[in-house]
């Protein structure tokens, strides 16, 4: 059974663990439950986490080309005691914050498990959980939130604890979506369904560590598009008309979205579904504002 609960121990700006019950709903409603799911924007992988641990599928393989977030969900399932221990009783000060910077951006030596925790690190004290950007409460340390505001230790434990019981379900890639979808038929069932999440087209340069551009995004529409894809999926972007166009085969879903990264604004969001799918239309009505 589906369930609202926060699975992923990361902060994203744009996360989208509240669209779980909606790819559920897709999973269900094509037959496609109980296979495999593969995200290959994975980020937070909040969907991913929530569609494993409710049963919906049997196997999620999570991808993410940024080496920092790869190394986060390589520890978290293949050191998931080691991890908790840290997470448990690491000081969280601003020497901890300029130590594990320089252990996440490689300018310090440190383990697998090590890079891993400096990714967690860094995702829960730096403003909007951005691995680029500044630590909560400025690094004077002088602002109303300080830099533990957002590390829960009991929490964050418990996230990793469940994902540990769950890591013979995870598959970690760090690589290339476009490189990884072009070979995904040689370790997904037929019974999968891939869910894209590519940084946005417009906002996305600001946020993430890997500039994704203009021909990028159109590589993957064109495989996505290709008789040759056999896989069904499902992209979700911001709504804008280069995207609109790049998709213009597949049947577009627009719906509102309150967004916080940096500030609050509402965007404007679209979905894609890949024609071997059915669409849930009254699920999709759910989500638009
Ligand atoms: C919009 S975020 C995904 C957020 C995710 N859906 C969530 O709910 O947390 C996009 C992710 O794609 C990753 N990325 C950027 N370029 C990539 C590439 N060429 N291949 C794979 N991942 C990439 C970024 O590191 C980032 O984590």
């Amino acid at each position: 059974m589906y369930s609202n609960k926060l699975y992923t121990p990361l902060r994203y700006p744009g996360g989208k663990a509240r669209f779980a019950p909606l790819i559920a709903e897709v999973i269900t409603t094509n037959n496609l439950a109980g296979g495999h799911y593969l995200e290959p924007f994975a980020g937070g992988a909040g969907v991913a986490l929530s569609l494993l641990i409710d049963s919906i599928v049997e196997h999620i393989h999570i991808n993410d080309a940024d080496s920092a977030i790869a190394g986060f969900w390589r520890a978290a399932t293949r050191q998931t005691a080691e991890l908790v221990q840290m997470v448990a009783t690491e000081p969280i000060t601003m020497d901890a914050w300029h130590h594990w910077r320089g252990v996440m951006l490689g300018q310090q030596a440190g383990t697998e498990l090590e890079r891993g925790f400096a990714t967690l690190f860094m995702n829960r004290t730096n403003r909007s959980g951005i691995l680029k950007g500044g630590v909560i409460g400025g690094k004077a340390q002088s602002g109303s939130y300080k830099i533990d505001a957002r590390f829960m230790r009991d929490e964050l434990c418990s996230r990793l604890e469940r994902i540990g019981l769950h890591a013979d379900g995870i598959h970690v890639y760090e690589e290339d979506a476009h490189e990884l979808l072009r070979r995904c038929h040689q370790f997904l069932p037929s019974k999968s369904l891939i869910y894209l999440d590519p940084p946005y087209y417009v906002k996305g340069a600001g946020l993430y560590r890997n500039y994704y551009k203009h021909d990028d995004h159109l590589e993957i529409a064109k495989l996505l598009g290709s008789a040759r894809f056999k896989r069904p999926w499902i992209v979700s972007y911001d709504n804008a008309e280069e995207i609109r166009e790049m998709y213009a085969y597949a049947t577009p879903y627009a719906y509102g979205l309150h967004y916080t990264a940096q500030r609050r604004y509402t965007g404007s969001e679209v979905m894609f579904f890949s024609s071997r799918l059915q669409a849930p239309l009254d699920a999709m009505a759910k989500i638009a504002a």
